[in-house]
């Protein structure tokens, strides 16, 4: 209770909620004017034809779209989602559009989780996850993934199985992943679907990377069709991710639960966006221009992937296998210029100075930091082949004494 005088405070879901890194690299990448390979978005123009939609959505209607989305999205999301449910969705009942995935996280999350639940978190993993759970109420519970000495991270479900108690209550998977671009093989996909049955939790999948997947990735839902919810981004699709379009797809009980939540969060979707991208996905699959353009966009990230990596190993840094989405993380811990830092925020702080380049500390991934993490920094590939270029030359400029 405040009293006469005083200065309101913060919530205390508020007050313990730090700001996310993105938003503090951005702004020193932004202060110190150094390359920014920290953020993942994509310097390049949108392809024309996403322009294009952009366009014709101006006759489209500017008021309040209904609740759920708009229909024309409603019907192009249940077909363009039926691969990764591996049936037809009810556009009505099993589709919701949310303002980017982000949104769609936090309302499955807060539609889920009642306080006290536990939620089972692959780590390292995005941010957003351990804070929108702990603002649901939940207590968010890491389980590791492992990394090889060739760099190559992978998901031991057994890790997931030995994490379940009798107060967790979802399962969050990333697939394709964020940092470690690693895809998911089937074997471990099944298992995991087969963990949260045994078990009776629910399950979220992310998977905005699904469509910038270098290999086929496996679709977890259909091995735990009841219980899973899959998030989308079409920001993430189509490399705009201003848009802030995003979808939760799934069993239509999960998914009036989730509309409850949207309802009272932002009650609906920026309408002209919801209509250029309905009908981008409407044409999803059938051939065209839309399926060209998300090839050249999987083609190009694929060769700045490999720029990068090349770059990275060049400079003395160990890159892991990326399969997927838009970064490379990377052992740092041969880099000489680390050796002078107590760890990698401290590295990243120093990171604009030293190199001229901005990146993301891996112990930013985690639930709680630990020791192992000082070595991981995440690089973003999806900027533009300049900006990589630039970046390369910069950190192997800074290896040289
Ligand atoms: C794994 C993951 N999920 C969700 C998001 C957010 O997606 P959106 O921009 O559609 O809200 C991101 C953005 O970086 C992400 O990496």
């Amino acid at each position: 209770m405040s009293s006469a005088g005083t200065r309101p405070t913060p919530a205390g879901r508020a007050a313990g909620s730090e700001e996310t890194v993105f938003a503090r690299y951005a702004r020193l990448a932004v202060r110190t004017g150094a390359v920014n390979l920290g953020q993942g978005f994509p310097d390049d123009p949108p392809p024309p034809r996403v322009l294009e939609a952009l366009d014709r959505a101006r006759g489209g209607g500017h008021q309040y779209a209904p609740l759920p989305g708009l229909p024309a999205l409603l019907v192009a999301l249940a077909r363009s989602e039926a691969p990764r449910h591996g049936r037809r969705l009810d556009p009505e009942r099993e589709v919701q559009v949310t303002v980017g995935a982000t949104e769609g996280l936090f309302a499955a999350l807060s539609a889920l989780v009642d306080p006290g639940d536990e939620v089972l978190v692959v780590e390292p993993c995005y941010d957003a996850y351990p804070a929108m759970i702990r603002l649901a109420g939940g207590v968010p519970i890491g389980v590791p993934m492992d990394v090889d000495a060739a760099g190559r991270w992978s998901l031991d479900p057994d890790r997931v199985a030995a994490a379940v108690t009798a107060r967790t209550r979802l399962l969050l998977v990333n697939d394709p992943h964020n940092p470690t671009g690693t895809v998911l093989p089937a074997d471990v996909v099944i298992a995991l679907a087969a963990i949260a049955r045994g078990a009776g939790l629910a399950i979220v999948v992310d998977d905005v990377y699904a469509q910038l997947a270098f290999v086929p990735s496996t679709p977890l839902a259909p091995h735990a069709p009841e219980r899973t919810l899959v998030v989308g981004s079409a920001g993430k699709t189509f490399g705009v991710t201003g848009w802030k379009v995003g979808w939760v797809t799934g069993p239509d009980d999960l998914v009036a639960a989730v509309r409850a939540v949207h309802q009272w969060l932002t009650f609906t979707v920026a309408t002209p966006l919801q209509h250029a991208v309905a009908e981008l996905l409407a044409e999803l699959g059938d051939g065209g221009a839309v399926d060209a353009l998300l090839a050249d966009q999987r083609a190009a990230l694929r060769t700045r992937r490999d720029a990068l990596a090349d770059g990275l190993r060049g400079a003395g840094l160990a890159p892991a296998q990326a399969d997927a989405g838009y970064f490379l993380f990377a052992d740092a811990s041969g880099w000489p210029p680390a050796a002078r830092f107590a760890d990698d925020r401290a590295l990243c702080d120093a990171l604009p100075d030293v190199a001229g380049v901005v990146a993301i500390p891996g112990s930013a991934f985690r639930i709680a930091p630990r020791a192992d993490d000082a070595r991981w920094l995440r690089f973003a590939f999806c900027r533009g082949a300049e900006t990589v270029r630039e970046g390369v030359r910069r950190l192997r400029a800074a290896t040289r004494p």
